[in-house]
C-alpha cells in the first residue's frame, strides 16, 4: 500500500466504551473483589490483559492488573487510554513503608512520584526523567482529595474490628522503582539516597512513578492509594504475602466503593 493509503485502525473508535474510570489494581487478589462488584460485567482481552469494563457504583469503570514493575505498568495505562480511551486512571496497592511513623496497615496516598531507580547521571540529574525536566510527577489534586476523603472513611469505620486499630492515613511523595525492596539497610540508604536529593518518600513500590508519567504525558488525571503491607526490611516478604493474603484486597475494595460514591 502506498504511503497516501494508510492501513486501517485495527480498533476504530467506534469501539471504545464511554468509560470514565479506571481502577488499576497491582495485584489480581485486589481486583478479583471489584470484578465481583462489577453490574453487565465484559471482558476484553487486549495486549495479553483482561480489561473488565461495567458499572460501578453507578460509574462506568474498567478495572484492569497494572503488572507487576514500571514496564507492565506503562504498558497497562497506555492501553487504558489509547484502547479504552479512560478519562482517569486511579491505583490500589500495597507498599512498602520508608518514613518512620508509616507503618503495615497504614494507607498512603500519593501527592507525587519519583523513580527510584532511575539515573541519568551525569547527563542529567539523578531522578530527573529525560526530556520532562523534572523527577517529580504530581497526582491530580482533586482525585486524590476524593481518595483521602474515602481512606480517612475507610480506617474511622467500625475501628473494633479492624487489624490495626491505630492505622493512619498519609499523604505524601511515593516512590517507585523495579525491585522489592527487603532489607532494612537497604531501605535506609534508599531513603536517605533519595532525601539527599530533596525527596523525602513515605513509601515505596514498583509502578506508580510510570503510570504518573504516562497520564502526565496523555493529560489524563492520575491519583494513587497504597495501604502499607511491610516495612521494606528484613521480613518484608513474609509480612507482604501475608497482608495480601488477609487484608489488601478487603482494604482496595472498600476503598474504591467509597472512592466512586464520592466521585
Ligand atoms: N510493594 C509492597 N512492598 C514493597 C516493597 N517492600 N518494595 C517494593 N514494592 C513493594
Amino acid at each position: 500500500m502506498s504511503p497516501t493509503h494508510p492501513s486501517p485502525d485495527p480498533t476504530p473508535p467506534t469501539d471504545k466504551p464511554h468509560v470514565a474510570t479506571a481502577i488499576l489494581s497491582a495485584l489480581a487478589e485486589e481486583q478479583h473483589g471489584l470484578i465481583e462488584l462489577l453490574h453487565q460485567p465484559r471482558k476484553v482481552r487486549h495486549a495479553g490483559r483482561d480489561f473488565w469494563h461495567g458499572a460501578l457504583h453507578g460509574q462506568l469503570v474498567v478495572l484492569a492488573v497494572s503488572g507487576i514493575g514500571k514496564v507492565a505498568a506503562a504498558t497497562t495505562t497506555a492501553a487504558l487510554i489509547e484502547r479504552f480511551g479512560v478519562q482517569r486512571i486511579v491505583f490500589t496497592g500495597v507498599a512498602g513503608g520508608l518514613a518512620e511513623g508509616v507503618q503495615v496497615g497504614d494507607v498512603v496516598v500519593a501527592s507525587a512520584f519519583v523513580q527510584h531507580d532511575l539515573d541519568v547521571s551525569p547527563i542529567f540529574p539523578r531522578y530527573q526523567v529525560p526530556h520532562h525536566g523534572k523527577s517529580r510527577f504530581a497526582s491530580d489534586d482533586a482525585l486524590t482529595a476524593l481518595l483521602l476523603q474515602a481512606s480517612r472513611d475507610m480506617l474511622a469505620q467500625a475501628s473494633e474490628a479492624r487489624p490495626f486499630p491505630r492505622a493512619r492515613v498519609h499523604q505524601g511523595l511515593v516512590v517507585s522503582g523495579d525491585r522489592f525492596v527487603s532489607g532494612a539497610e537497604e531501605s535506609a540508604t534508599l531513603r536517605a539516597t533519595l532525601e539527599a536529593a530533596g525527596h523525602a518518600a513515605l513509601a515505596v513500590e514498583m509502578e506508580g512513578a510510570a503510570v504518573a508519567q504516562v497520564c502526565h504525558d496523555y493529560h489524563v488525571p492520575f491519583a494513587s492509594v497504597r495501604t502499607i503491607s511491610d516495612r521494606a526490611d528484613d521480613s518484608a516478604h513474609v509480612d507482604f504475602t501475608r497482608f495480601v493474603e488477609a487484608v489488601a484486597s478487603r482494604y482496595a475494595r472498600n476503598i474504591v466503593e467509597r472512592f466512586l460514591g464520592l466521585l
